[in-house]
């Protein structure tokens, strides 16, 4: 395992204020605005709250980066509220005024998605590199839309989304009938171009799956086990997410900050 550093957190808010000092540590180690993945879910919002408040009071160093997309239901008008962009929009990248053409966004209408996957994994190719993922934990170990079974060296392409998946995010779309069937994603394999990670995680509900991301051995069963492997990884969590994984941190030489 590569050296993973984690830091604890002691609650939401404190990841929400950790997780923005580490946002803007990337920001100011960038000689021209760095490419950044940022996560949807409910464990982004306070972190988004916290930058959107800091720009608000001053910092415009938040101001300065270029989104990338990490996912998008396919099948939706383009800036139908309910997709991801409208909703990253609405949390963070407007309130930051981040300009349209630093918005690196799925076109969720797209025909021809085939196209369009291809059309991104240029865009990440001509922009060079990833400076920084952010990325969430799905329960199950998922990292974007690459549900369990997602090769660990895939690409930018379309998923069915699972029962489970649409059933989870049932309540934001009225009825499971109501949520898209299909979607795109970031592979694990575009992923593992990021030259830096971090993934915040809240919760007790996801201390096992995080045990198991850098515990379990390294498969597409897990897809976040990737992390595994990758450079540059940092873990923001909250004292009930390490739970389960703490005491193992040390033999395995991992580094945990703030104990
Ligand atoms: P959550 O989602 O932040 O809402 O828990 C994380 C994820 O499923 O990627």
């Amino acid at each position: 395992m590569k050296n993973i550093t984690f830091i604890k957190a002691k609650n939401a808010d404190d990841l929400a204020v950790l997780s923005a000092d580490f946002f803007l540590n990337t920001l100011k180690s960038s000689n021209s605005p760095p490419t950044i993945i940022l996560p949807t879910g409910f464990t982004p919002l306070g972190f988004y709250k916290e930058v959107t408040t800091r720009y608000k009071n001053g910092d415009k160093n938040y101001g300065n980066f270029k989104y990338l997309a990490l996912d998008e239901y396919l099948g939706l008008p383009e800036g139908d509220r309910r997709s991801f962009a409208s909703w990253l929009s609405r949390e963070i990248l407007d309130p930051l005024e981040i300009p349209k053409e630093f918005r690196l966004t799925f076109a969720s209408s797209t025909k021809n998605i085939p196209e369009e996957c291809a059309r991104m994994e240029k865009t990440i190719t001509d922009i060079g590199s990833i400076d920084l993922a952010i990325i969430g934990l799905g329960g199950n170990g998922h990292v974007g839309f690459n549900e369990p079974g997602s090769p660990l060296d895939s690409v930018t392409r379309k998923i069915e989304l699972t029962p489970e998946t649409r059933q989870a995010n049932a309540e934001y779309w009225g009825s499971i009938d109501q949520v898209p069937e299909s979607a795109v994603t970031l592979g694990i394999g575009t992923l593992k171009k990021a030259k830096q990670t971090l993934l915040i995680v809240l919760g007790k509900s996801k201390a096992e799956i995080l045990k198991k991301t850098f515990f379990s051995p390294i498969s597409s069963d897990i897809p976040s086990t990737y992390l595994q492997k990758q450079e540059n990884v940092t873990v923001i969590a909250d004292a009930e997410a390490l739970l389960e994984i703490e005491s193992l941190i040390d033999i395995n030489q991992c580094k945990l900050k703030r104990a």
